[in-house]
């Protein structure tokens, strides 16, 4: 059987002739080099596109855009995506600001997710940009949700093949303790920068079912589809839906399914959200962090 090593070392052989692709982990991810993302052409970016099918999330280091250029990048995987309760930046309402400040106990994005889950169309990619990093700390973790779902057994996959996860993304009387963190009061209190962005998604639709086991669309691949959003079973009582998805996002978290991302400043990682789930880690109190993010629109869930 090939290794992720062997398969590489073809790839290069075959087809990478402008990019280098390196693995990180065993599970997923690779650091790609050799490339200047502000000048790339469709050749550079039909090997990028392959390697991030096939490694789930890439990173660069070293890359120097301005936000015309993060944007004009972006568009190469898709429409942009705006997120339904956050704003934009004022300049550019494409790109998502996220700030943690010195003084800020909250992290964005501090639970394992996948971007827009409560959306009927999630988001496809997602593109996170260092502008700001602490010396130690703030990384980035993503598990391999085609791992996750390969590894469970014959009938627990029976089990769960047909069955639809119900998803919430805000819903504004739910109290601060909501436990499922959903965009409710007090969500982003403890990161004031973040909490200042929040909008009424106004008619928009902010909850949405999804298949618990969905086929991506472009690798034809199964993967488990989970996240903090996912909080019910689709036609089960509370009682029996929570245990499920207790095991399955306990599983889904395994160390052998993650890769870990320690950012530099100029350091970028482009995540497929259909396929992968992501945390960031919130270790580096009275530290700045300051990213830029750009996600790329995507289609219904099958
Ligand atoms: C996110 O969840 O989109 C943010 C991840 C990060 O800041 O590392």
């Amino acid at each position: 059987m090939a290794t992720a090593q062997g398969v590489e070392a073809q790839r290069v052989e075959a087809g990478n002739r402008r990019i280098k692709v390196k693995a990180i982990a065993g599970s997923c991810g690779a650091e790609i080099s050799g490339v200047d993302l502000r000048h790339i052409d469709d050749e550079t970016f039909a090997e990028i596109y392959d390697a991030w099918l096939e490694h789930l999330v890439v990173f660069f280091r070293d890359q120097t855009l301005t936000p015309e250029e993060q944007i004009t990048f972006a568009k190469r995987f898709g429409e942009i995506h705006h997120h339904p309760f956050i704003k934009g930046m004022e300049d550019y309402p494409d790109i998502l600001e996220i700030i943690k400040e010195e003084g800020d106990t909250r992290a964005f994005g501090e639970t394992w997710h996948t971007d827009q889950m409560f959306n009927p169309k999630p988001a496809k990619a997602t593109i996170l940009y260092a502008k700001e990093t602490p010396d130690a700390g703030g990384d980035t973790m993503f598990a391999n949700m085609y791992q996750a779902y390969d590894t469970l057994s014959e009938p627990m996959k029976a089990m769960i093949g047909g069955v639809k996860t119900w998803n919430v993304g805000s819903r504004k009387k739910l109290s601060e303790t909501d436990k499922h963190g959903s965009v409710s009061e007090g969500r982003y209190k403890g990161n004031e920068k973040m909490a200042a962005k929040v909008r009424d998604p106004g008619e928009l639709v902010t909850e949405a079912a999804h298949p618990l086991v969905r086929t991506h669309p472009e690798t034809k691949r199964r993967a488990l589809y989970l996240g903090n959003h996912a909080i019910g079973l689709h036609g089960f009582k509370d009682a029996e839906a929570r245990p499920v998805l207790d095991y399955l996002k306990t599983h889904a978290i395994h160390p052998e399914f993650i890769c870990r991302f320690r950012w530099e400043v100029g350091s970028m990682a482009i995540w497929d959200n259909r396929c992968t789930m992501h945390r960031a880690l919130n270790d580096y109190p009275g530290k700045r962090r300051r990213m830029h993010r750009i996600t790329i629109a995507g289609d219904t869930p099958f």
